[in-house]
């Protein structure tokens, strides 16, 4: 069985797009099993790039099934506009595409009051990517949320009970944030029509999954956003609304883990973080702004500059563990090339006192001061190498380095944005 699971081991942007979009070309599917459009998945084929938001990272393979799974939230405005986007590019994925109706449906009215909650915060806003994530997922947990098999009601039925949807969200915006009703009747139109385009792509996703459950099907199974941006373990409250981490495969996917396969989290040789909240490696100075242009690092989804800063361990090691990793991939490698040193963070300090472990109360984690070990950079390119030992010197020590303190073999590294830019490595980069 090839199944696996990719789960970003940061706090997200690590690469997992170009990482599934390579390991999935043999496979049956491709799952995401959680958050919406909030997540930006990019894949580079030659000169084409893909920005993926909705649709599973295994759509630009012909015979890959792309399954959205019943831990996403769903905008069906984004996820038309996702389809006829590849199919404009010559990628028809509609016939591919299976849409959990467990999944649950994000509306207009999420947006909004994603923007107004954020506005209302103010100094203290999360800084979301403002895709309605945390009020749709606020919806599903508080049972009065819409699923996306919803969108297969008659079409009377449905407009009815979208009309209802949007005129109690039109309360809570005007009681709560004192903001203008959206129009009822436009809206439900829209989603009718949308909803011809859609339900045929709507499915039971018990039944599609048999073939996993009985071993005569493979997946993959992906994970968006990153652990420290897990609702339970990531860095509260700076995090999205879903559970980026293994729990959230298995609830996300209702897949049981006899099906997951290999484990792999996907880290970048250096780290970012978008959005407000604790980050003890940020670099702020000069430094954070070139790692920030040697590594393109915007936002695939919102375009906002990327946070920078250097890889940090603790919370590594952290991930690894959370998530009971099988292998690491190590990504953007080639970022720090021409670096003459590189440091890590592998404790932290709170008033010279060292932590045992990675704190999960952010308010400790924002007065961690990380301790540094400094690597020599290698000042050489590394995008064409292809074999571990193609790879100069100081690089493959420090891969060697991040492997040991990981405690888990690195099974891949990546060296440019192209999906033939990686090392692969079953054994591990320790000889
Ligand atoms: P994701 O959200 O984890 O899928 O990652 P994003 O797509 O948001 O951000 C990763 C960015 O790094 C994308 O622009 C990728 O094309 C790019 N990328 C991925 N792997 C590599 C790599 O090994 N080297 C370089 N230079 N870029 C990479
Ligand atoms: P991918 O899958 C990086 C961040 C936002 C914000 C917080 C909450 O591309 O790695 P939300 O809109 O989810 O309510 O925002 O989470 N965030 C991401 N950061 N990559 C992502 O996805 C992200 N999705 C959400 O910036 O800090
Ligand atoms: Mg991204």
């Amino acid at each position: 069985m090839e199944n696996r699971v990719v789960i970003g081991g940061q706090w997200g942007d690590e690469g997992k797009g170009k990482i599934v979009d390579t390991l999935c070309r043999d496979l049956d599917w491709v799952l995401r099993y959680q958050g919406g459009a909030n997540a930006g998945h990019t894949i580079h084929i030659g000169a084409d790039k893909h920005v993926l938001h909705l649709i599973p990272s295994g759509a630009l393979h012909d015979g890959v099934k792309c399954l959205l799974g019943g831990g996403m939230v769903i905008d069906p405005w984004s996820l038309r506009d996702e389809i006829l986007a590849l199919e404009q590019k010559g990628i028809d994925v509609r016939d591919r595409i299976f849409i959990a109706s467990t999944a649950a449906l994000l509306m207009p009215y999420h947006k909004r009051l994603d923007e107004l909650k954020e506005e209302q915060l103010k100094r203290k806003s999360i800084g979301t990517t403002g895709r309605g994530i945390g009020p749709a997922y606020l919806d599903k947990i508080q049972r009065t949320g819409m699923r996306m098999g919803d969108l297969q009601l008659p079409a009377e039925n449905l407009e009815r009970k979208v009309i209802e949807m949007i005129l109690s969200a039109n309360e809570t915006l005007s009681t709560n944030y004192d903001a203008e009703p959206l129009a009822s009747r436009v809206l439900a139109e829209e989603l009718v029509v949308l909803a011809k385009f859609i339900a045929p792509m709507v499915v039971n996703p018990y039944e599609v999954l048999k073939g996993v459950r009985q071993g005569t099907e493979s997946v993959l199974l992906e994970g968006a956003q990153g652990t420290l941006l897990d609702i339970d373990h990531g860095t509260y409250p700076f995090v999205t609304s879903s559970n980026s981490t293994i729990g959230g495969a298995m609830t996300g996917s209702g897949l049981p883990p006899r099906c997951f396969g290999e484990i792999n989290g996907i880290f970048k040789a250096y780290l970012t973080r978008v959005g407000n909240g604790p980050f003890p490696t940020e670099l702020l100075g000069e430094q954070g702004i070139s790692l920030r242009e040697a590594g393109g690092e915007y936002g695939a989804t919102t375009g906002r500059a990327r946070r920078c800063g250097w890889f940090d361990m603790v919370a590594a090691r952290y991930a690894a563990d959370i998530n009971g990793l099988t292998g690491a991939i190590i990504t953007k490698l080639d970022v720090l090339d021409d670096l003459a040193a590189i440091q890590v963070a592998t404790a932290y300090e709170v008033e010279a006192e060292r932590l045992p472990c990675f704190p999960v109360d952010g308010n400790i984690l924002s007065r961690c001061r990380p301790v540094y070990q400094e690597f020599k950079g290698w000042e050489k390119p590394t995008s064409e190498c292809r074999r571990l030992t193609d790879l100069p010197a100081a690089a493959r020590k420090y891969l060697e380095f991040l492997e040991a303190e990981l405690g888990t073999l690195i099974v891949g590294i990546s060296v440019g944005k192209d999906r033939e830019q990686m090392i692969w490595t079953d054994t591990g980069v320790t000889t």
